[in-house]
């Protein structure tokens, strides 16, 4: 593993086909791998009768699970995790993974014993197809292509699927997803209690997939694009206190609309990157999938004081990149600091170019980086350092004891072409090297420390879990190993301080998980867990 000029020169413009980069890594969101032409989707047009990517389809419950090795004592929470599946075929062969209804799971640890549950999150969407016994809604985010019996284009949140995060904030679980309010659900036996607007203090339409948890004052920083209607320009920024209600909104503009997956917070700033994505309500009534890839576009990352009004938004422009999520930033004097994984170029095959170019597998490469926004700058631009020549995935965690503060570490995921594959008892067999290690980046000194999940193991998102009392980077790493061989998914547990020693525990399920979009500890401070 090679690092990139660590403390070298900023770099602002073309960076990718001439990295030294590991083999493209590939998120469990989507695969970049995908051909170009024909059916994007492996779940598209009929549900694949076998393998590993079968549809779970079932609500699921193991009170003891099996433990390989020896879960720390005081580990004492829960793993939640959402993804989603199609409990029906799409009805657009083409359409986007990203439209599968949501699934929640968890693992509950404590006393060393692992208990699991995993549920569909009941959406309005859900229950409507469920009791239809078919496929009801159309295209990726797109009203217009649904069937009549459910076609709402006024209120797009409807059909949210909340397939996307799970969210932990005044003593409440949620499942999120950025086209819906988020969905209350139950910590314990994860039933769905239903959309939540906090009180009714919440008032756009859509909620975010990545709210920002401030750990200094305990209140959550969340928004909501597209906010009062379907591809609308309105961005609207909300700070929800520990105990749920809504303190303040901001409704501002965008400068164009598109995908706004992810922000930053600082403790002074709130951070709103996005680019390349492009939608219109033209685009909608003819019947597309919500998001089109227009190459000419620049990126924006929006600034907005903490307590700043609408006015107070600064837009810094840069060159075009796939900005999904970020690690974390903090303030530097004058100056922003932002650390995110983003992609060279448009990472969702799904989403096409606009200018009807094929799609660019070579630019679906995300690498550390590191933004600098200089507010005392006249120039709306920022620098771009790629940190690490390392093609990572682009699903990154903090400690976050740390999130809005500098930080040390980084974590996220990646393929390590160099270490082993059993390609032959893979499912299915002869597939490519998987993304097989998480990684611990040190900003500090430069060093990668790495986990490596074995030779018949792909990994999913990474997630932290803080040691009680401990300081930055003391806890554990936690995520979800599909074993390849033995087609059954696997929770592992490794000390963040020794990952090169490999898994302390793993918990084994007797059955395979679907690919989880993203997860998060809860300790049982956090939820009324039993
Ligand atoms: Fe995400």
């Amino acid at each position: 593993m090679k690092r990139r000029d660590f403390m070298g020169t900023a770099i602002s413009a073309t960076v990718g086909a001439g990295l030294a980069g590991s083999a493209k890594a590939q998120a469990p969101e989507a695969s970049a791998s995908q051909p170009s032409g024909g059916p994007l989707n492996p779940l598209a047009a009929e549900l694949p009768p076998s393998g590993f990517d079968t549809p779970l389809r079932f609500d699921a419950q193991v009170d003891d699970c099996l433990v390989v090795g020896t879960i720390p004592e005081d580990m004492d929470g829960a793993f939640y995790r959402v993804g989603g599946e199609f409990y029906y075929p799409p009805l657009f062969p083409d359409d986007a993974p990203l439209n599968a209804d949501g699934y929640i799971s968890m693992f509950r640890i404590k006393d060393g014993k692992a208990a699991f549950r995993g549920r569909w999150v009941e959406t309005e969407r859900f229950k409507a197809q469920r009791a239809a016994k078919r496929q009801l809604y159309g295209y990726y985010r797109n009203p217009f292509t649904d069937d009549p019996s459910v076609r709402d284009p006024a209120h797009p949140n409807r059909r949210t699927v909340a397939n996307t995060a799970p969210l932990v904030h005044g003593g409440k679980l949620f499942a999120t997803k950025e086209d819906g309010l988020p969905h209350l659900i139950d910590p314990n036996t994860l039933e769905t209690l239903g959309p939540w607007d906090f009180g009714g203090g919440y008032k756009s339409q859509t909620f975010s997939a990545h709210p920002k948890l401030d750990p200094v004052s305990g209140d959550m920083i969340a928004y909501g694009y597209e906010a009062d209607g379907l591809a609308s320009d309105s961005l609207w920024v909300y700070r929800i206190g520990a105990d749920g209600a809504v303190k303040s909104e901001v409704r501002t503009k965008v400068p164009y609309v598109s995908v706004m997956h992810d922000m930053a917070l600082t403790q002074k700033h709130m951070l709103f990157p996005f680019g390349g994505y492009v939608t219109s309500m033209e685009r909608l009534q003819e019947g597309k999938v919500h998001w089109g890839w227009d190459p000419s576009k620049e990126s924006y990352i929006g600034v907005l004081p903490r307590d700043g009004g609408p006015d107070d938004m600064r837009w810094f422009r840069g060159p075009l990149r796939c900005m999904m999520h970020t690690f974390n930033a903090h303030d530097e004097g004058d100056k922003i600091v932002l650390y995110a994984p983003f992609w060279d170029g448009n990472f969702f095959p799904f989403f096409p170019n606009v200018d009807g170019s094929p799609f660019r597998p070579e630019l679906a490469r995300a690498f550390v980086r590191k933004i600098t926004l200089d507010l005392a700058s006249p120039d709306d631009t920022w620098t771009e350092e790629i940190l690490w020549d390392t093609s990572i995935v682009d699903l990154g965690k903090v400690d976050p004891r740390v999130l809005s503060l500098p930080t040390r570490y980084l974590y996220t995921s990646f393929a390590d072409p160099s270490l082993p594959f059993d390609s032959a008892r893979a499912d299915p067999p002869g597939r490519g090297p998987p993304v097989n290690c998480y990684g611990r980046f040190d900003l500090s000194t430069g060093e990668v420390q790495q986990y490596f999940a074995g030779d018949t193991h792909a990994l999913q998102e990474v997630s932290f879990v803080p040691r009680e009392g401990g300081s930055e980077g003391q806890g554990y790493l936690v995520g979800i190993a599909s074993n390849l061989a033995e087609d059954r998914s696997e929770m592992i547990i490794a000390d963040t301080e020794n990952l090169a020693a490999g898994d302390i525990a793993r918990i084994i399920l007797p059955f395979k998980l679907s690919s989880q979009v993203h997860g998060v500890w809860a300790s049982a401070k956090e939820l009324p867990l039993t």
